[in-house]
């Protein structure tokens, strides 16, 4: 089975998800960088998956492209959702239906918060003010959760 992972990042945690992620998937897996791809052809490949980071509540808008350009395709496939994020609970329950269309959602085998990393070295001045106001942090963080990713696999790898 032909996997295909698509995501979209602004500083690297998604990319580093992503490729985590396929470390632990069987079959032969693609991966490609929204940003950086215009056109792709999904038909080759029997599971999708899609991902993407979070800023003040939004995701990506290639990921929100992606999904609505293939939206009938993607009803024919497997379909795994991840994204990133430093909220937790509800919060990240609410990033998912706020940002992925409903019809995807309703099919999707795989949904996992997959968590998500403060750079500051890389934040621009107006992203550091904001972090340090909404999340009280003060220096990079990092919070990657290896186990929702490992679930996420075992639930993709099955069948
Ligand atoms: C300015 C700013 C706003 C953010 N807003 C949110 C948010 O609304 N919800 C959330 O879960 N995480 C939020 N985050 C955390 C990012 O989603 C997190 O840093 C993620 O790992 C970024 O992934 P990327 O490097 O792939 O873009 C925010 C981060 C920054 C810098």
């Amino acid at each position: 089975m032909n996997t295909l992972i698509v995501y979209s990042t602004k500083y690297g945690c998604t990319e580093k998800c992503a490729e985590l992620l396929s470390k632990k998937l069987i079959g032969k897996v693609d991966i490609i960088n929204l940003k950086k791809v215009s056109y792709i052809d999904i038909s080759k490949y029997e599971k999708i998956i899609i991902g993407g980071s979070i800023y003040i509540g939004k995701i990506q808008k290639e990921v929100t492209e992606f999904c609505s350009k293939n939206l009938d395709k993607l009803k024919e496939k497997r379909i795994g959702l991840f994204i990133c994020g430093m909220q937790e609970g509800e919060i990240i329950n609410n990033e998912f239906n706020q940002n992925f269309n409903s019809e995807i959602i309703k099919i999707t085998d795989a949904k996992e918060h997959f968590g998500g990393e403060f750079n500051f070295n890389k934040m621009n001045f107006m992203e550091k003010i904001i972090v340090k106001k909404i999340s009280k942090v003060t220096s990079s963080k990092s919070n990657i959760l290896e186990d929702n990713i490992r679930k996420f696999a075992q639930v993709m790898n099955a069948n």
